[in-house]
């Protein structure tokens, strides 16, 4: 099956299983790292509603979490037509994939991708950092 079809299919399934009793908006995510591993995840909210993660963090928490740092491409989908990832999800991208494909879904046949650059123009990132300790900032 194609790589963007079946990343779409398992952010369709881990849509279902979406944790959202103050919304109602179901989001599901799944991603593949640069070594061909494949994660999932979903939105969950909590009452106090602070704590709620959304379904593209869940994701990439998952895969970093088990040792992965690179993420070559994500694919998003929501309860309605082109769902995007926020801005607090697409920092976060940035931070394990500068170069990363983000694919914004409809369906498994109806899909726009995007680079994170277009969606985070001038981002600050983790080699921002590294050149303010090597004194060069
Ligand atoms: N949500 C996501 O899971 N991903 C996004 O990028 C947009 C927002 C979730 C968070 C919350 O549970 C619900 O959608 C409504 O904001």
């Amino acid at each position: 099956m194609d790589d963007n079809k079946d990343l779409i299919k398992k952010a369709i399934e881990s849509r279902d299983k979406a944790y959202v009793p103050y919304s109602g908006f179901h989001v599901g995510a799944a991603l593949i790292t640069e070594d061909g591993s494949i994660y999932t995840g979903c939105n969950i909210e909590i009452a106090s509603y602070s704590p709620t993660i959304c379904a593209e963090r869940t994701a990439i928490f998952k895969a970093i979490s088990e040792g992965h740092k690179s993420i070559k491409k994500i694919a998003v989908i929501g309860d309605v037509e082109n769902t995007f990832p926020c801005g607090v999800c697409r920092q976060v991208i940035r931070e394990f994939g500068k170069d990363a494909t983000i694919i914004v879904a409809n369906s498994e046949d109806e899909y726009k991708e995007f680079t994170l650059e277009e969606l985070l123009p001038n981002s600050f990132g983790p080699e921002d950092l590294a050149k303010a300790k090597k004194g060069d900032a």
